[in-house]
């Protein structure tokens, strides 16, 4: 959750770089622009701002804005005041072609940006829109070209990355040590991209803002908590990427741990960054490294959805052939403290599904000595379900009489829809966080023994999968996922 309101109280005197390495990608064009934007029409960027974009093709600044204003979308303001919004945003838009690596290229950049800068002093982020293999490469010419600032009198500094941040623990500790030497860890800003997410900000509101939930939050009426994340797509020409990481490090490793962090850990001492992220630290070391028999792996063969056709994993471009990596895994996580010991964190990801939602379920114990147990015969227990996405909400499901003179129980769901409950686009996770960048408000990123504690769950299981070549199950696409998760669940008294 967001601690502060970061809407309020912007710098607007200290003119604003942002560069955006890797300008001409997806995760640039499709998210990193629009958001900007986005905060540009509330208002939120400083009154001088400059967004260069720096990629290897060769682009005019015309061709690079033409590509951008396709993305851009008017979200905040309508009509004919969005156009005028555009045409102000773009002219603060620039483009530079240049070597990732190399301090030639990004001198021209420093150039550049001088002219912008008042008093001397200019503030910039360093967005890194590429993949990981390049940060370090990147971090280093931006230091040889002398744009990484230091010193608070000439503008702060900062570098956002995304992860995958390495690939196990020892190779992602590597890569914080050496990134080190360039940008201090108060300078770096890892995003997790969910927990920029509406819903996700809500938890540790729902959890530490709503009393009725504080006693009941524990092993004592907590059965068990799933957490699951389903994409009904396919790898879309991402297989290359992909098969190097496979769903564990894509997803769990971050996604949806940081949800069972947020679910799991205790209440921070006070709304600050550092003791939220404290409590989360804490509680992700409770939780015991992975056994190879709590976690089910599978990859998605052929199938079809609503009449098409679906290619399975191995038959995609791109797929390497023969490749055992995961594109689905379920696991059971064992959190080893006085609050959750015995309450399974049961937690699934995969792609290529039957359906795309993301959610977390809190099944309650059932009712002891309950007067009603005959009439409520077959009723599950009840249940609090956060959904992420699509259609945010919660939901509490809990036994009610159906209106009527006998004695009838039925499952019955109150229900908070976003959509309905509350007025105005929600942002997106996007703009929260650059916003946060922005002001420098670190609570929503991921602090570096967050991420130790986080590798030292998966990386066991990661390296026996490896070492032991642990064929994936199999399932169709557009299907539930494999049975070997059904009975994963089961062996914990839970279903999906
Ligand atoms: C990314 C993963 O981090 O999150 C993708 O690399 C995944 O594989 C994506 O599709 C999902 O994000 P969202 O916001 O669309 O749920």
């Amino acid at each position: 959750m967001r601690l502060q309101d970061n809407t309020t109280g912007i710098d607007r005197s200290h003119p604003l770089a942002v560069v955006v390495v890797g300008a001409s990608g997806d995760l640039a064009l499709k998210k990193i622009y629009p958001a900007l934007f986005a905060l540009f029409c509330q208002d939120l960027l400083p009154k001088q701002f400059h967004i260069v974009g720096f990629a290897r093709s060769e682009m005019s600044n015309e061709d690079f804005r033409n590509r951008v204003e396709e993305k851009l979308t008017c979200r905040y303001v309508p009509g004919q005041q969005c156009d005028e919004l555009m045409r102000a945003f773009l002219k603060n838009c620039t483009y530079m072609s240049g070597n990732y690596n190399s301090a030639e290229s990004y001198r021209k950049l420093h150039t550049e940006l001088e002219h912008i800068k008042t008093e001397g002093q200019e503030n910039r982020v360093f967005y890194m829109a590429i993949p990981p293999f390049l940060f370090l490469e990147v971090a280093n010419a931006l230091h040889d070209a002398e744009l990484v600032t230091q010193e608070e009198k000439r503008g702060w500094s900062r570098v956002v990355i995304e992860k995958p941040f390495g690939s196990d623990r020892e190779s992602s500790d590597a890569l914080t040590e050496s990134m080190r030497h360039v940008f201090s860890e108060e300078q770096t800003y890892r995003i997790d991209h969910y927990l920029g997410k509406e819903v996700i900000q809500n938890l540790l509101v729902l959890r530490f803002a709503n009393l009725i939930f504080d006693p009941i939050w524990n092993r004592t009426h907590i059965k068990n908590v799933r957490i699951s994340w389903t994409e009904n797509l396919s790898l879309q020409g991402r297989s290359g990427y992909f098969d190097q990481y496979g769903i564990i490090r894509d997803v769990m490793q971050n996604h949806l741990l940081q949800m069972v962090a947020l679910v799991a850990m205790e209440q921070p001492v006070a709304l600050n960054s550092t003791y939220v992220r404290d409590e989360k630290v804490k509680a992700l070391r409770a939780i015991k490294p992975l056994a190879l028999a709590d976690v089910v792996v599978a990859q998605y063969g052929p199938g079809s959805t609503d009449g098409k056709q679906h290619f399975g994993y191995l038959q995609e471009k791109g797929t390497p052939e023969g490749s055992i990596t995961p594109t689905y895994a379920a696991a059971a996580l064992k959190i080893n403290n006085r609050r959750w010991d015995g309450v399974p964190f049961l937690i699934r990801a995969g792609k290529g599904l039957g359906d795309s939602k993301t959610e977390i379920r809190i099944r309650f114990q059932a009712m002891p000595g309950n007067i009603f147990a005959k009439a409520a015969k077959g009723l599950p227990e009840n249940e609090l379900v956060i959904q992420v996405q699509p259609d945010a909400g919660l939901t509490m499901r809990i036994v009610n009489r159906v209106p009527g003179l006998g004695i009838r129980l039925d499952e019955t769901k109150l229900d908070l829809r976003y959509s309905s409950a509350f007025e105005g686009a929600i942002p997106d996770a996007y703009e929260s966080l650059i916003l946060d960048v922005i002001q420098g408000d670190k609570s929503l990123f991921i602090r570096a023994d967050e991420l130790e504690a986080a590798w030292d769950i998966f990386t066991p299981v990661l390296h026996d999968l490896e070492a032991k070549h642990v064929e994936p199950e199999s399932y169709e696409f557009g299907s539930e996922g494999p049975e070997a998760a059904d009975a994963l669940a089961a062996r914990f008294g839970a279903k999906w």
